[in-house]
């Protein structure tokens, strides 16, 4: 019974190469309706960031992340040649902050960013510091604990930049900046062929540089560059479930989340979800009594989310012949005990079942892209943020095997062809390089 059950699991969590395809013909579909109308699945919003960064761009630029907890403030001085600097300051936001008066928060950013440019002996600067704007969350959104009040239907960069010509801090404002944006463009100033920037963290997002000529939704007359890079919000792709082979497990998860029917794809692909699609596959398996004998439910086992994706890469990590490392995350993680090897074993298939769909997704994200942009001509890179891309160990294998999958022509060279690279800091440096670029657009206006 465990034997077939396991090979069901199998079953499910497989994409063959030819609905790989398929979905990525999906993908390409709805990356056109995206471009040519408002409101669909794909949202694909143009950022306004035209062109791309050559590394030849000098000075000091500044970026701010206001985050849950945390604002940052990062001062990037670009040297050119595809090198640059960075030093940064980090404070706490208070809850009577994050509450309190929208003014009073974008007094407390501006007094912040004064101190720091003192310190760096910045703040007789003549010209105006450009910064890029990041909200790491949805700012002016209750949910995620922001509540300000008098910033309803306010524009947040004229309230900041109220308060910093109030203060008199030579800083202005060029670019509210997206993660992923931000990732595209750290990336491009060291490695100028980036044509896309993704986030595989926490969330799974992505950004390309497309031309403005395929953007059928953009009416606005462009100054410095035929191409512009878009914000796909790709976490999105089939929310109407018609080709993701998404299980019960998957639709568990949906029922009981904050977004239901909402992010299909994000979470598929996404570190925020993983480790609790496969405690989905445990727990079902202990209803049935196919795992861990008759042992009692743990309180960690049946808790939402307990099971974390950290622990999918350790376990996966573990090639010892009697799985200790499993063993431990069991027993010390999940208080689940006397596991016999057989179980561990499964436990081992089950993540890297579900890691593998994840990172076979995330494939077809890329191929997408790439060949919807016809950017597949000559090699090209793609920087890439996030800890699951960062930490999980086999995933940047796995998504190579799909994109040769998906991709026979280039199939052997597929590391050369598309380039991926860790490109750290989306909503600091390439917050600060997006306000370089930003303001090189206002300035040729
Ligand atoms: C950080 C970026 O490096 O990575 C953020 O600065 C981004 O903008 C984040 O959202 C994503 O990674 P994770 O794994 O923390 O979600």
């Amino acid at each position: 019974e465990q034997n077939a059950y396991m090979e069901d699991i199998e079953r499910l969590f497989t994409i063959d190469t030819d609905y790989l395809i398929k979905i990525k013909d999906h993908f390409l579909k709805e990356m056109d309706k995206g471009l040519n109308h408002d409101n669909q699945t794909l949202a694909m919003i143009p950022s306004y960031v035209e062109g791309r960064l050559t590394g030849h761009e000098k000075g000091h630029y500044l970026a701010l992340d206001l985050g849950g907890t945390n604002l940052r403030v990062v001062l990037v001085t670009l040297e050119g040649q595809g090198k640059f600097k960075t030093i940064s300051t980090k404070a706490r936001v208070s809850e009577d902050l994050k509450t309190g008066p929208m003014r009073n928060l974008c007094e407390y950013i501006a007094d912040c960013i004064d101190k720091f440019l003192t310190e760096q002996g910045l703040e007789n600067s003549e010209e105006h510091l450009p910064l890029g704007y990041t909200f790491s969350f949805p700012v002016l959104q209750s949910k995620v604990g922001f509540n300000c009040t008098g910033a309803i239907g306010k524009d947040p960069v004229l309230l900041l930049q109220d308060a910093l010509l109030r203060k008199h801090v030579p800083v202005k404002i060029t670019a509210l900046v997206n993660d992923t944006v931000g990732t595209l463009l750290s990336n491009a100033y060291q490695k100028p062929d980036t044509v896309a920037g993704l986030i595989l963290g926490t969330g799974s997002n992505g950004a390309y540089v497309e031309k403005i000529a395929r953007i059928g939704k953009w009416k606005h007359p462009t100054t410095t560059s035929d191409e512009m890079v878009i914000n796909m919000e790709f976490g999105a792709f089939d929310n109407e479930k018609v080709i993701l082979p998404v299980t019960r497990f998957d639709n568990k998860l949906d029922r009981k989340s904050i977004n239901p029917h909402y992010q299909t794809f994000e979470k598929l692909v996404s570190g925020m979800y993983l480790g609790e699609v496969v405690r989905n596959v445990i727990t079902d398996m202990m209803d049935r009594n196919l795992l861990f004998g008759h042992q009692q439910y743990t309180e960690r086992i049946s808790s939402h989310y307990r099971f974390e994706t950290s622990y999918m890469s350790s376990i996966e990590e573990d090639a010892s012949s009697d799985l200790a490392a499993v063993r431990d995350i069991l027993d010390t993680d999940l208080n689940l005990v006397n596991v016999d090897l057989v179980e561990l074993k499964i436990v081992k298939r089950i993540c890297q079942l579900v890691g593998t769909r994840a990172a076979r997704l995330a494939a077809v994200a890329i191929v997408g892209i790439l060949s919807h942009a016809d950017h597949l001509h000559s090699a090209v890179d793609v920087g890439i943020d996030g800890s699951l891309f960062e930490f999980y160990p086999s995933f940047e294998a796995r998504i190579y095997e799909a994109m040769a999958e998906l991709m026979p022509n280039c199939a052997h060279g597929i590391r050369d062809t598309i380039r991926l690279g860790l490109a750290r800091d989306g909503s600091g440096v390439g917050a600060a390089l997006t306000a370089c670029v930003a303001d090189k657009m206002l300035r040729s206006k």
